[in-house]
């Protein structure tokens, strides 16, 4: 173990969800890669919002609406700053990485797919980088293909290498695994797929609280965001996309607030962002978005993915040592997440265990059905770290492991 890189004492004090007893037990939460716990900072931010600014945005002709608006128009300078977006009309606000995708593979989808062409995915992709591709392909006569992954759980490169012809449109990659924890090589995809003249989407939701992202340095054309997965309120997210095929893209969805004028049978939209967000939005989330990536700004991505570096080896080799459990997932470039399976016991039943010993983990297939066929498991138990993750967390979990393969064996 090395030397304390953060502060976790006072990181933990910020994050009052995680000071609780479950089962007699203290609550050791490795699930962050479901949903991180929140800070004081954000969960103070929204309501303070509500409490005193509640009103609409961008519509109103009084003080309240102006705070909003401008409360939320900062949250979005936030949003481009942390991932060093060139423009705030680069940054699209909607309800996840998963909306994110959608508009993405509709919007951009619809108006540039063909029969004959091609989307490639990954083996590694999470349903939300899959399943609005298929739709896509379904109604263009687009096909979608795969890039293998290799028995560590990373991208093949040189697969992709042989897939990528002319008729290639898009590539679609998460740029870190939620089911193994995988960091793809993103830079080196994007040159790929840049080189057949094919648009590079990635899916970041399980990388913004991890890995340093910079937008113009990885030379993306689109980069989605979860705020739930990077300490900030659930139900709301962003979408990173390069100006010039935002400018080019029709609205996803139809409403106020993303046109410029409508007359029945004639409408002109809104310039990008405002085209891609029609309705009154989360102001809310928003603003606790924009709070979320100033806190792990503040503490420093590096630092935290340090931390949770460490936390994710020492759990990866004591769970070795215990015998009969096998991790899932031994890519060399990994953040933040161990998924493993036991030889005497299905995941959903080791996770049911370690609940009893107030370790909370996910079980299951992890939404990465292709990903779990393809290392052989129905599903695994996975443990999931954050910047408030402690060495007694793992050990807690350790011996609950133990405590399973004992009722198991
Ligand atoms: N995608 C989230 C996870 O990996 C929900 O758990």
């Amino acid at each position: 173990m090395q030397a304390q890189l953060l502060d976790v004492g006072r990181v933990r004090d910020q994050f009052p969800a995680i000071h609780q007893t479950i089962n007699g037990y203290p609550l050791a939460y490795l699930d962050s890669a479901a949903s991180a716990q929140r800070p004081e900072v954000v969960l103070q931010s929204m309501d303070r919002f509500y409490r005193h600014d509640n009103a609409n945005v961008h519509r109103g002709a009084h003080a309240l609406s102006d705070r909003a608006t401008e409360g939320f128009e900062r949250a979005r300078e936030n949003v481009r700053a942390f991932v060093n977006a060139a423009s705030v009309d680069e940054i699209v606000f909607t309800k996840g990485c998963t909306e994110s995708l959608n508009l993405v593979a509709s919007s951009w989808g619809k108006a540039n797919l063909r029969e004959g062409d091609e989307i490639l995915i990954s083996g590694l992709e999470h349903h939300s980088n899959i399943v609005p591709w298929q739709l896509v392909a379904d109604e263009t006569g687009a096909r979608l293909r795969s890039i293998p992954v290799t028995d560590s759980a990373e991208l093949d490169l040189e697969e992709l290498e042989g897939m990528l012809t002319e008729r290639v449109k898009a590539v679609a990659v998460k740029h870190v695994c939620n089911a193994t924890g995988t960091i793809s090589p993103i830079r080196e995809i994007v040159k790929m797929a840049h080189s057949v003249g094919a648009v590079a989407v990635v899916d970041g939701a399980q990388a913004l609280a991890h890995v340093p992202v910079d937008v113009q340095a990885l030379d993306v054309d689109f980069y989605a965001m979860s705020a739930h997965k990077v300490y900030g309120p659930m139900g709301f997210g962003a979408l990173y996309g390069r100006k010039e095929l935002l400018n080019a893209m029709r609205p996803y969805q139809g409403g106020g607030g993303m046109i410029k004028s409508v007359a029945i049978g004639e409408i002109t939209y809104a310039d990008p962002p405002g085209r891609f967000e029609a309705g009154t939005p989360h102001v809310a989330g928003a603003i606790g978005f924009g709070e979320a990536l100033l806190f792990i700004g503040g503490i420093g991505v590096d630092a935290a993915a340090k931390h949770e570096d460490a936390l994710m080896r020492k759990a990866e080799s004591a769970l070795r040592e215990l015998g009969g459990v096998r991790i899932v997932g031994e890519a060399k470039n990994k953040a933040a997440i161990v998924s493993f399976v036991m030889d005497c016991a299905h995941p959903h039943d080791v996770g049911t265990v370690l609940d009893k010993y107030g370790v909370a983990v996910r079980a299951g297939h992890h939404c990465c059905m292709p990903l779990m066929r393809r290392m052989g498991v129905p599903a695994t138990t996975r443990a999931s770290f954050a910047a408030y993750s402690t060495v007694e967390d793992v050990d807690q979990l350790v011996s609950a492991v133990a405590h399973a393969k004992e009722i198991f064996s």
